[in-house]
């Protein structure tokens, strides 16, 4: 994504045709949503994820927010009890992001969930991400539009002076109203626990729920997920920056120089391409290892960052 120049779309429908163009070809689009300016990809095209990681920079892997245009489209990657669907009657489309179990045949790429067995899904009120997501026909991952590490955006020009020349476009579509990202609740059967807050209060949920929910000083919440050290942990034993193999170690490869190597993240040693691989190759290796599984080295720069950091996450002492 490199050195490209990212263009500035009118939120009219021929801005929002083009930008769902982008979105189908595996490309990066910022849009307006009612909290902050999300930067959107496909969310079953794995290396478009990548991609995304890339151009803001993250660090690590956490799990993305899927948007969606509506409940019968959420329906296809989330499962909803009546907790999560009375929730959904009251605040979607709207400031509220709900973690659901995935559903079977959900087709999303595993570095949308980071390899979880539950998905982080919304529905937006903004009307120019409706008209996206409608135009689109499809789920679009989003995090905030912004260098990790970076404030925010609410403003199409704070997407443009933090991510021009990282990503396709930016859809125009004026100020965010909230101006804080959505808050994310997690429903485990007739628990709701809430992951983070935002757009809308605690107060407000639980009044409409009628029952309390678990906030995040409570010492009974849920860690979030990038936080667990062995976290989606491969059940066989792995060893990093592997050059010589021992005994039956399967050896997951990166770069040309692998010939022995079961798979291969990367055989160009793309890292985005690596990355894109990353979580189903880990689950192709555990089914195959006998005694372990080798990895080659992976170099630590743009998002080998990330990868090399879910990876020593893959190879630490489980609990
Ligand atoms: O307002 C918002 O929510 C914005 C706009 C663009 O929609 N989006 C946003 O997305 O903030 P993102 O991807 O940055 O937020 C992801 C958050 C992370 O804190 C992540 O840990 C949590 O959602 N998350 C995602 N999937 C999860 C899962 N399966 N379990 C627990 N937490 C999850
Ligand atoms: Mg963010």
């Amino acid at each position: 994504m490199a050195d490209l120049q990212t263009k500035v779309l009118k939120a009219n429908q021929s801005g929002v045709n083009k930008a769902a163009a982008i979105l189908s070809a595996g490309g990066l689009v910022a849009f307006p949503t009612e909290t902050v300016y999300g930067l959107g990809a496909d969310a079953r095209n794995g290396h478009a994820v990548a991609s995304v990681y890339a151009a803001k920079g993250r660090p690590g892997f956490n799990p993305l927010i899927v948007h969606v245009a509506d409940l019968k489209a959420a329906k296809r990657y989330a499962i909803f009890n009546d907790l999560a669907l009375s929730l959904a009657a009251r605040f979607w489309p709207g400031p509220l992001t709900l973690v659901l179990p995935l559903t079977e045949n959900h087709g999303l790429s595993e570095l949308v969930t980071a390899g979880l067995d539950s998905v982080a899904i919304r529905i937006p009120q903004h009307p120019v991400a409706q008209a996206l997501l409608n135009a689109f026909n499809g789920p679009l991952a989003a995090p905030s539009a912004n260098p990790s590490g970076r404030i925010s955006p609410t403003q199409a020009a704070h997407v443009v002076a933090d991510m021009n020349g990282k990503i396709d476009a930016v859809l125009d579509g004026g100020n965010c109203v909230i101006g804080v990202e959505s808050t994310i609740l997690k429903i485990t059967g007739s628990k709701v626990s809430l992951l983070r807050a935002g757009g809308v209060s605690v107060e407000r949920i639980s009044n409409v729920l009628g029952q309390d929910i678990a906030t995040p000083s409570d010492p009974k919440l849920p860690q979030s997920p990038g936080q667990l050290k062995s976290h989606y942990a491969p059940k066989a034993h792995v060893r990093l920056n592997v050059d010589i193999v021992k005994g039956h170690e399967v050896l997951l490869g990166f770069g040309p120089d692998c010939k022995d190597a079961a798979l291969n993240l990367s055989p160009t040693g793309d890292l985005v391409e690596a990355a894109a691989n990353l979580f189903s190759y880990l689950r192709k290796m555990d089914a195959m290892a006998q005694d372990g599984i080798a990895i080659s080295p992976i170099p630590m720069s743009g998002l080998g960052l990330a990868i090399n950091d879910r990876l020593k996450r893959a190879a630490a002492p489980r609990p």
